[in-house]
């Protein structure tokens, strides 16, 4: 036991539950279904399960549209199923956090129903309104979804904001009315006994004051005047203050388009512990944006994480992750899906659990799931892509789909929120039902029970590195030093603790690769690899395509 908060330990793993486990055959996963795997998530060895929204939603945004953020939604269960669930997790003393999404609500929230038809009653100024011409929407801002972030509501004549989807309104929140709502959802859960929360998209609570317009040319038009707005600090202190002050939790704050120098605002001495960034996996955003890919270099990737890394090293802590339900799946963008399957599933796991930081675990991770193709735009169901491709059809960027679809194939949220695969039966073993989204074709291959046969699989590999760090006082809280930054396909670095040091060597490439490597010592010793490499010491190091491995020395 160490002094540490618990969450600098943890290891987490993330549930989509709509794509999870269906338990009643209605095609769509729930907190049963969950309940059902409770033992298939102890036996990987995390800490923690944070949960995608469960509140009560019209789905427009699956769950991120809450539309009552005391209750759980039909779909996923009742509040009595939801409290089995978290009894069942602390009863192996896996902690539950949940989503909380209060940049906005779902427009079928009894708040916005209130605010659109009573604009002089108590709810009247929960949400950003502005009065005015029907035909010209208040500023030039653009939905991160597509299109325009203003909608005209008939019901009330006025335009409504909303940075995501028309039925995500965006909560005024500088209304003290509107803080002290949230507040109270916030601690209500914590008496529940939930043990933190994943904060959604929330630097972007504060709007500069009159709204004025954003560079037309920017990536997401208006970003200045919404994203770490004037009064974010003091905003998230307060719920600080109010809510976490005091309690064992862990706050992990969604923060789009976070700067290094100013995340440590917001975590250490600031109102949460962690935040997301997402500079690394936005590294493959091309010249039009996200919706244009570019190939990265190793070297590139290497630099973002060192740089995150060498800024937590004195106070703040990082988080680490590749992929999560708005990421498509990390084999198929930064390995080989095809050629090298397990070994680069197991080389970025290494990764992962090899660096400085809370590890985030995505469910079918830890089994190298894939991407999938969308022949159509019919077989996507992501709101995001559908209307950004809308939009660019609408505008005449694009003439088809068929144009863009390589970049959907590559980006698309869909990747990720196939049906987790269970094994080879009907629907992957997920539902017995239609299951909402297409499987997954390849579930016949890749599913829990494939793996658990292999003799190496990349779930075991997972299951072995995850107990062998969180043993490790050294791979938890070692310094980390970057090696040879520059080369294209090893990724090499250090972690160590006075005398013990963990050398983390990792072949990214399809190739055979050596290097002289002066760190490693002769009798370094092997303490996981993806290949079998039990002597294997320095200085000289070759390493076959995707090969990673752990060495244990003194220095
Ligand atoms: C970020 C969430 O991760 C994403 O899934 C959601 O669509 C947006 N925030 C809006 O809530």
């Amino acid at each position: 036991m160490t002094d540490r908060p618990w969450w600098q330990e943890a290891v987490v793993y993330q549930i989509y539950p709509r794509s999870f486990n269906d338990s009643d055959g209605d095609g769509i996963g729930d907190l049963r279904g969950i309940i059902d795997q409770v033992e298939y998530i102890e036996a990987l060895g995390i800490d923690a399960v944070w949960l995608s929204p469960i509140y009560r939603s019209p789905q427009y945004d699956n769950g991120y549209d809450v539309a009552d953020y005391r209750a759980i939604d039909p779909l996923f269960g009742s509040m009595d199923t939801f409290d089995e669930l978290q009894e069942t997790l602390h009863d192996r003393d896996i902690r539950l956090i949940m989503d909380m999404v209060v940049n906005h609500s779902s427009s079928e929230h009894a708040w916005f129903e209130a605010s659109r038809t009573d604009p002089d009653g108590p709810f009247g100024d929960f949400y950003v309104w502005r009065e005015g011409d029907p035909d010209q929407p208040p500023n030039n801002w653009e939905s991160a979804f597509g299109g325009p972030a203003w909608t005209y509501d008939d019901i009330r004549g006025a335009w409504y904001l909303h940075l995501f989807d028309v039925h995500q309104p965006d909560l005024n929140w500088e209304n003290p009315e509107v803080r002290s709502a949230i507040i109270e959802v916030m601690g209500w859960w914590f008496e529940k006994g939930l043990d933190g929360y994943r904060m959604d998209a929330v630097n972007l609570l504060s709007k500069s004051e009159g709204l004025p317009d954003g560079d037309p040319n920017g990536e997401w038009v208006g970003q200045e005047h919404f994203i770490n707005g004037p009064r974010l600090l003091e905003f998230l202190r307060m719920m600080s203050d109010e809510v976490f002050e005091g309690t064992d939790t862990m706050i992990v704050g969604e923060m789009p388009q976070l700067d290094v120098a100013e995340a440590h605002a917001f975590i250490g001495d600031g109102p949460f512990d962690l935040v997301f960034p997402f500079e690394h996996v936005d590294l493959d955003f091309g010249p039009g944006g996200r919706w244009d890919v570019r190939p990265i270099e190793l070297s590139e990737l290497k630099a973002v994480f060192d740089k995150w890394q060498r800024a937590m090293a004195d106070s703040g802590w990082n988080t680490l992750f590749f992929e999560n339900h708005d990421q498509p799946r990390s084999v198929s963008r930064f390995g080989d899906a095809t050629r090298y399957r397990y070994e680069s599933a197991t080389a970025l796991a290494t990764i992962l659990l090899g660096l400085r930081g809370t590890p985030f675990i995505y469910q079918g991770q830890e089994i190298g799931m894939t991407n999938r193709t969308f022949p159509s735009l019919q077989s996507v169901h992501d709101v995001d892509t559908i209307r950004n491709v809308q939009a660019k059809l609408d505008t005449g960027e694009i003439s088809s789909y068929e144009e863009i679809r390589p970049v959907i194939e590559h980006r698309s949220r869909d990747n990720s929120r196939t049906p987790f695969q269970w094994d080879d039966s009907h629907a992957a073993g997920f539902t017995t039902g239609d299951p909402w989204i297409a499987v997954n074709p390849n579930y016949p291959e890749i599913n829990v029970a494939s793996e658990e046969e292999r003799d190496a699989s990349i779930l075991d590999y997972y299951r072995e590195l995850i107990a062998l760090r969180s043993a490790d006082q050294t791979l938890i809280d070692g310094q980390y030093e970057l090696l040879a930054p520059a080369h294209e396909a090893l990724y090499l670095f250090t972690r160590t603790t006075g005398t013990d040091q963990r050398l983390v060597a990792i072949n990214l490439s399809g190739e055979m690769e050596t290097i002289v490597l002066e760190q490693l010592q002769e009798d370094a010793e092997v303490l996981i690899g993806n290949y079998d490499a039990s002597a294997a010491g320095g200085p000289e190091l070759s390493l076959a395509p995707y090969e990673a491995r752990i060495y244990r020395q003194s220095v």
